[in-house]
């Protein structure tokens, strides 16, 4: 019998990459403000809620800001952000995770998505996949971003398994501690692949399916 009966994918930086667009829209709100921003800092705000990215830029700025304006700012930042989107298509979705997505399918095994993002049905349509997930489990569902597990439990649940059954599949080290604070068996790919307590370290996307359909 095989291990996993369902794999669960995290959006951005696993299914496509949109790293730099958040860094473009993070980037002008950041200039707009003179605060200091860059790769590095942007690294930081893998995996984590659009308001938490906007707490760890503005740890750089050199005042404080009220709730209202921080709302005003992450309202602004999405706004570009998801003016930004609108040049992704289905080629922003490597072979590689196009020939994966179709072997899992035609496997039997179920294909979820667990992403903290708000955009993620947005991003899906632009890519060409709003119809090919039997789950999708995203910003709009939960209350506590990764590392809290909740956005892959509630994954789980819209596939009707138990955590054990399922395969999590990240870029993003909070994403890795997500699913292990989960019970999710996890794939880490990028920096997650040597996120610790990480159960399979990927070089290459591919790899993947010789773990779920050996
Ligand atoms: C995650 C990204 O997938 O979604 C984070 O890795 C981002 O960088 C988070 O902050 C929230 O995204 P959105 O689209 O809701 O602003
Ligand atoms: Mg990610």
């Amino acid at each position: 019998m095989r291990k996993y009966r369902a794999v669960i994918f995290d959006l951005d930086g696993v299914i496509c990459s949109t790293d730099h667009y958040h860094y473009l829209a993070w980037k002008q709100i950041a200039d707009q403000e003179q605060i200091p921003f860059d790769e590095t800092i942007n690294n930081r705000l893998r995996g984590v809620s659009r308001m938490r990215s906007l707490e760890i830029i503005l740890e750089q700025a050199d005042r404080s800001y009220s709730e209202e304006e921080k709302q005003e700012l992450a309202e602004q930042k999405n706004e570009i952000y998801r003016s930004l989107l609108v040049k992704m298509t289905s080629k922003d979705v490597a072979e590689s995770m196009q020939d994966l997505l179709k072997q899992l399918r035609s496997a039997g095994v179920k294909i979820a998505i667990g992403s903290s993002s708000r955009n993620t049905k947005l991003i899906l349509r632009q890519i060409g996949l709003g119809d090919t997930f039997d789950a999708i489990s995203d910003g709009t569902d939960i209350t506590h971003s990764k590392p809290h597990p909740e956005v892959f439990l509630i994954a789980a649940k819209k596939l009707g398994l138990p955590a054990g059954d399922c395969l999590v599949v990240e870029d993003a080290k909070a994403g890795i501690e997500a699913a292990t604070a989960g019970g999710f068996d996890s794939a880490g790919i990028g920096e997650a692949a040597t996120a610790s307590g990480v159960t399979y370290s990927l070089r290459d996307i591919g790899e993947l399916s010789s773990i779920v359909i050996p």
